[in-house]
């Protein structure tokens, strides 16, 4: 179907179309040049009318618009197009640009679904549908699964526009396929959700495991506090990591240590730590657990594993995160090595294949300007997790806060709806392939809608992503509704009450 032609200026990497309707941002087309037919994206789109451009005052309008409507020729319809490059190359999932720009008077068609299924949706067990192109709702959009795990995932939109869904979209099919998901669920989002092959985990810390400044960390003890941090240091000795009772030989260390004669400085400090100690054991006994085993061990191979991590405080959740990826990733080394063939060592390994690991609210753990545990581990990842099979999926509503190194290793882009002009930048700065009008159109995304681009998909495309049915996940709560269904239950209360006291007496 003919949409309009190429006029004005053209070069081979944009054109512009002069078409009888509007088209849509997003909107795939097919310039039909001389040279074969060429896949475009429109990026930009401008209705004007010869008759409204110029006019003066509020009767010349209305005039105006009469006299439009009885002419044909009054509206053009102009649309900036993208050439994204020939249809045959694209749908072997290669990009070539045309040498010289369509000439002027060129067809401009409308996309079908036998020109770009291939594009979007091949047909390959690595592909996986995530929804369909936004303005040509007809054609799927599949996703390549393979790329992510080894080039990892960033998802980035505002609150509330769908990243969990996305999350949820991909880990089901993740696991389906008997593959390793890990979830770490900072706000206890998905543990609600009904799937067969879910494990779903209270995240434990072993204090025995840490290092004492780690320890530090759980324990809450003040940054600053240099004191109270050494005084834990000398404490925290190899016999107290490997006796029976770990907390209470922890305390009399901390003790004996305060009561040094030579340091009686250190009196106070110990005291503290001892203090801290016991808050910790009471406040979170049931987070810090040094009689379990390793707490890797609790995550399941081919199995959607979400790691309910609420009940921690952000320091503990960093240091929480920071163990498992460190964990996961000697794991996934030892497996690999071992496979290859390429180490003498024996480190005996837990995890036969690759594993997805998504960090939610990603600018909590890899802040930017701020050394972080987690942080330090996500990055390693995010640089080398490649090689042994360990793909990181971070996901935040507040790009701009996420420590860009690491944001630009994401070889593959997710982002929904976001206003914020310093988040879209850093967006803009991560990902080369987002040209500046695909960063414009971010306003305009309505829930659940995305642009994807990176290597995960053979050609940037604006979405819409399957709204995953089932279980609500961190849905928004309903106030009015359930301050409604309370006033009920009080007024029932009351007259049950009533009913009660004029029976009894
Ligand atoms: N693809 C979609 N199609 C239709 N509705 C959607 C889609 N994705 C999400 N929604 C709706 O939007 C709501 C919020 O989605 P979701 O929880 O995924 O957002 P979020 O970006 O993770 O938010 P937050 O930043 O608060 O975690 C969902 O409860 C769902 O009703
Ligand atoms: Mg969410």
């Amino acid at each position: 179907m003919t949409l309009g032609f190429v006029i004005g200026e053209s070069k081979p990497t944009v054109v512009t179309g002069q078409t009888s309707r509007s088209l849509p941002i997003g909107e795939y087309v097919i310039i039909n040049s001389k040279e074969g037919k060429i896949v475009g994206l429109v990026e930009k789109s401008v209705v004007s009318s010869a008759a409204l451009g110029d006019v003066k005052n509020y009767d010349e309008t209305l005039e105006s618009i009469e006299v439009a409507a009885l002419n044909k020729r009054d509206k053009s319809h102009t649309a900036m197009i993208r050439i994204l490059g020939f249809l045959e190359s694209l749908q072997k999932g290669k990009a070539i640009l045309p040498a010289i720009p369509p000439t002027p008077g060129t067809e401009i068609v409308k996309a079908t679904k036998d020109d770009l299924g291939q594009i979007f949706g091949p047909e390959n067990e690595e592909w996986i549908k995530i929804g369909g192109l936004l303005r040509n709702p007809e054609i799927d959009s599949l996703i390549n699964l393979n790329k992510i795990v080894s080039r990892h995932l960033g998802i980035l939109a505002m609150t509330g526009m769908g990243k969990s869904n996305l999350v949820t979209l991909l880990a089901k099919q993740i696991a389906e396929l008997d593959g390793t998901v890990i979830i770490f669920d900072y706000h206890n989002d998905y543990s609600g959700l009904d799937f067969p092959k879910m494990n779903v985990i209270d995240a434990k810390i072993n204090p025995r495991l840490l290092e004492a400044d780690t320890l530090s960390d759980v324990l809450e003890i003040r940054e600053g506090a240099d004191i109270q941090q050494r005084v834990l240091r000398l404490a925290f000795t190899p016999e107290v990591k490997e006796s029976a009772n770990f907390w209470e030989a922890l305390d009399s260390q901390v003790q004996y240590i305060g009561a040094n004669p030579d340091r009686k400085e250190d009196r106070h400090s110990a005291d503290r730590v001892q203090d801290k100690i016991d808050d910790a054991r009471h406040r979170s006994s049931e987070i810090l657990d040094p009689d379990m085993s390793n707490p890797v061990a609790l995550i399941k191979e081919g199995r959607l594993n979400i790691l309910n991590v609420s009940e921690f405080t952000d320091r503990q959740a960093n240091v929480a995160l920071a163990y498992y990826l460190q964990e996961l990733l000697a794991d996934r080394k030892a497996a690999v090595n071992a496979k290859g063939g390429k180490t003498k060592s024996k480190r005996s390994y837990r995890f036969n294949t690759p594993i997805f690991v998504i960090i939610e609210e990603a600018h909590v753990f890899i802040p930017k300007n701020e050394d972080a545990k987690a942080k330090y581990w996500a990055a390693k990842i995010a640089r080398e997790g490649r090689k042994f099979g360990l793909g990181l999926c971070i996901v935040s509503q507040r790009p701009r806060d996420i420590e860009a190194n690491v944001l630009s290793q994401m070889g593959s882009l997710a982002v929904m709806k976001i206003v914020q002009e310093d988040d879209q930048r850093q967006i803009a700065s991560a990902a080369e392939s987002i040209s500046r009008e695909f960063i414009g159109q971010l306003t305009s995304l309505n829930i659940g809608d995305a642009v994807l681009v990176g290597q995960w998909v053979n050609l940037p495309a604006i979405v819409h992503i399957d709204e995953m049915k089932g279980k609500k996940i961190g849905s928004d709560q309903d106030a009015v509704g359930e301050w409604a269904v309370a006033k009920k239950f009080e007024e029932v209360g009351a007259k049950s009450m009533k009913d009660l006291t004029r029976k009894d007496f």
